[in-house]
């Protein structure tokens, strides 16, 4: 048995690090929190040789790294950063863990929410609000299923781009671009979809009821957005498989359960071995295995 404490790193790339993230980290059963906030890709490097030349191979398990902020884009490209900085060949690596502004931990919780209800390789889904980093998460957590994902955005270029960034990971995702910026748009963006998540800002509402209404195809909508007015006009925060209108509904407080379930399961699961890299799909395949 080791005596090592437990060491979580938090690289944030924000001016100011999570709060969030750092409570949950404490809630997670870490031992020592260090935080490095502002973190760009350049400096990764120094911050992960002090991880991984303090402890023997055996005992790097006790050290790990976190990396959030609000910007997934720039959380990912401190995850590369990180990864070119390990040093596996020798044993010398730490695990490393993506989660910025919470988009891989609440996508997951929604993206399993969904596959209760639903075979998620016959879905059609729209992702309102799905060029944030948590509607990019859940397009991209559908695609690897097999869904048919519509992401939505206010602007189609930005909404492509999103596509595009799955299709480079995915090739074969059923992905499409579209736009959400005038009310003519909703109706078309809705056409078809079985499932309808929001995943828009915090306070927008994305989907009015008079919109639904367009539609007679919904059969599962999920609002993440827990600050009122909802994302997702009649669903209540509190939502959890309720039915709407023949509609199972789930709100952010429905969903944030699981997410913080998830949350806590992943940071765990980050001292179990030194060389794991949890992104998207790791962290909804722990989800799925969690009760
Ligand atoms: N339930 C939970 O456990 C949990 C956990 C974490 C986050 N959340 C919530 O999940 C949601 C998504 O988080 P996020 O960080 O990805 O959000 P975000 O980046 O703040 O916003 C997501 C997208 O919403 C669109 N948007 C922004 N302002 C808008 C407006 N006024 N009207 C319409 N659309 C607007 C933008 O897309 P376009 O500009 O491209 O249209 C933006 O990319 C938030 O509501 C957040 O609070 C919930």
């Amino acid at each position: 048995m080791s005596d090592k404490k437990k060491i979580l790193v938090q690289l944030d790339t924000d001016a100011q690090a999570s709060v969030f993230d750092r409570v949950v980290a404490v809630d997670a059963g870490v031992d020592f929190l260090f935080t490095h906030h502002g973190v760009k890709p350049d400096q990764a490097q120094a911050l992960i040789h002090g991880a991984i030349f303090t402890r023997g191979p055996k005992e790097l398990k006790h050290t790990a790294i976190f990396i959030g902020g609000s910007d997934v884009l720039e959380g990912e490209a401190v995850l590369a950063a990180v990864r070119r900085s390990l040093l596996p060949q020798y044993g010398l690596s730490v695990s490393v863990m993506l989660d910025s502004n919470g988009s891989n931990t609440t996508a997951a919780a929604a993206v399993r929410a969904a596959s209760k209800h639903m075979d998620l390789g016959q879905v059609k889904a729209l992702v309102l609000g799905g060029t944030g980093p948590v509607g990019q998460r859940v397009a991209r957590l559908l695609a690897r299923q097999g869904a048919h994902v519509r992401v939505g955005s206010r602007s189609l270029e930005r909404a492509q781009a999103v596509c595009a960034e799955i299709r480079a990971k995915l090739p074969d995702a059923k992905v499409e671009a579209v736009s959400t910026a005038s009310s003519s748009d909703g109706p078309k963006a809705l056409e078809g979809r079985d499932v309808a998540i929001a995943a828009g800002a915090a306070g927008a509402m994305l989907l009015p009821a008079k919109l639904r209404a367009t539609t007679k195809s919904l059969h599962l909508m999920i609002d993440l957005n827990a600050v009122p007015p909802a994302g997702i006009e009649g669903i209540e925060v509190t939502d959890k498989a309720v039915t709407r209108d023949g509609i199972i509904c789930y709100g952010a407080i429905g969903v944030g359960d699981t997410k913080m379930k998830i949350h806590k399961a992943a940071i765990a699961m980050l001292f179990e071995k030194n060389n794991q890299i949890l992104d998207a799909e790791e962290v909804y395949d722990l989800a799925l295995r969690l009760p």
